[in-house]
């Protein structure tokens, strides 16, 4: 199979673990016979510093011209006092909104090895398998946005939502549960605000066609709660696109460091953008301390995502599992065991891949 991937590292440590990937990538390219080829673009702060724009005209052509991309994170101090329109993020934000990527899957898995690493109980996160499916074009990010008033003392910005965009995510949410557990949880304010109200109606409207998805709703701030007290009890949740960015840094506890969580950015054709969920950490950037997995397998979710390979997204998720299973870690896991770089994780993943490709012929 041949296919155009999109490399966008951006900044941070965005080019540090986007390096594991593209090797990961590259090896199981090698291991299966598929033809990858990669064009680098620039973005974020990166692309500020280079062209004096965050998404530079020829980077949203490289994207456009691929079957999927792959971003490492943008920001960081050094573009903190850049003018509001020409910010790092806004440069995620268009490039999200451009190529009209709606839905962000964003797994929770609590991993055996890793059960140590949370700040919470054993017995709560044990087996925890449940997925954010955050609207990622709409909403707060997205309306109208401004300084006002005389000496621009009022700030504004606008929450809105169409009846499209919300079917489309709600819709997206329940036919994922449909081959789950079969359980949604859609999540709002609808105690507060009318755009959460008329969330809840399409809810309830879409799920008169999927008769076997059992639905609840559940208001923000007791999902937050329910989401550290009893997160075995969520199998997929859908919500809006600020509800779904906090909540899942939160979850991320579950899996023990937010450097363990992928996310597939899709639209309703097979092109997606393959993101962690975690940003440009400047705290440890540049110290080889990243934890590089969050983004492995988020290249892992584009093999199965967007190209339709599920052996090869599996193997190299067999390979994270098999590396950690040796006791392996980057520092962010707080587990005792062998606290590795983010070059070495690379290299470990890379070998088990090569290793269970021999074995398996
Ligand atoms: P962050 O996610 O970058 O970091 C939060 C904390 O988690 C830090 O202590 C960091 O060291 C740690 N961390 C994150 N990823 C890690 C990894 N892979 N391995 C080890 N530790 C990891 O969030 P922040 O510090 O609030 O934001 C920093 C910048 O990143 C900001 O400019 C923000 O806008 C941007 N950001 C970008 C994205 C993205 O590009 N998708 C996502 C979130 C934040
Ligand atoms: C994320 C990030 C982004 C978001 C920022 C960097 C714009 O936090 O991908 O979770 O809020 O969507
Ligand atoms: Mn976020």
């Amino acid at each position: 199979m041949k296919k155009r991937i999109a490399v966008l590292p951006g900044d941070g440590i965005g080019r540090e673990v986007m390096e594991g990937a593209v090797r990961i990538l590259k090896a199981v390219a090698d291991c299966f016979d598929h033809e990858f080829e990669f064009t680098e673009g620039l973005i974020g702060g990166a692309a500020i510093d280079a062209k004096g724009n965050p998404l530079p005209p020829e980077t949203l052509e490289i994207c456009r011209e691929s079957d999927a991309i792959l971003l490492g994170a943008v920001g960081g101090p050094k573009w903190s006092d850049v003018p509001t329109d020409i910010r790092p993020e806004k440069g995620l934000l268009g490039l999200r909104k451009e190529m009209g990527l709606f839905a962000n899957l964003r797994p929770v898995t609590a991993y055996q090895q890793l059960v140590n690493a949370s700040p919470l109980k054993r017995e709560v996160i044990e087996n925890v398998d449940l997925m954010i499916v955050r609207e990622l074009t709409g909403g707060i990010y997205f309306g109208k946005s401004e300084r006002r008033g005389e000496n621009n003392d009022v700030a504004v910005d606008t929450l809105q939502y169409d009846v499209h965009e919300i079917e489309r995510i709600v819709e997206k949410a329940f036919q994922l549960a449909s081959v789950r557990r079969k359980k949604l949880t859609s999540v709002d304010k609808a105690n507060v605000l009318e755009s959460s109200r008329m969330w809840r109606e399409i809810v309830d409207k879409v799920s008169v066609n999927y008769p076997d998805v059992q639905v609840e709703h559940m208001l923000v701030d007791s999902t937050a709660m329910k989401l550290i007290h009893q997160p075995g009890d969520f199998d997929v949740v859908v919500t809006e696109n600020m509800f779904g960015d906090i909540l899942s840094d939160e979850a991320s506890m579950i899996a023990g460091s937010l450097g363990m969580l992928p996310s597939a950015s899709l639209r309703s054709d097979s092109v997606g953008l393959y993101e962690p969920v975690h940003g440009s950490a400047p705290d440890i950037a540049g110290e080889n301390k990243a934890n590089p997995l969050a983004m492995i397998l988020s290249a892992a979710m584009m093999l199965k995502y967007s190209f339709d390979l599920e052996k090869e997204s599996r193997a190299v998720e067999a390979a994270v599992t098999e590396v950690l299973n040796d006791g392996y870690y980057t520092s962010d896991v707080g587990v005792s065991g062998k606290c590795i770089g983010t070059k070495e994780m690379i290299d470990k993943v890379m070998d088990k891949l090569n290793e269970n490709h021999a074995i398996s012929g």
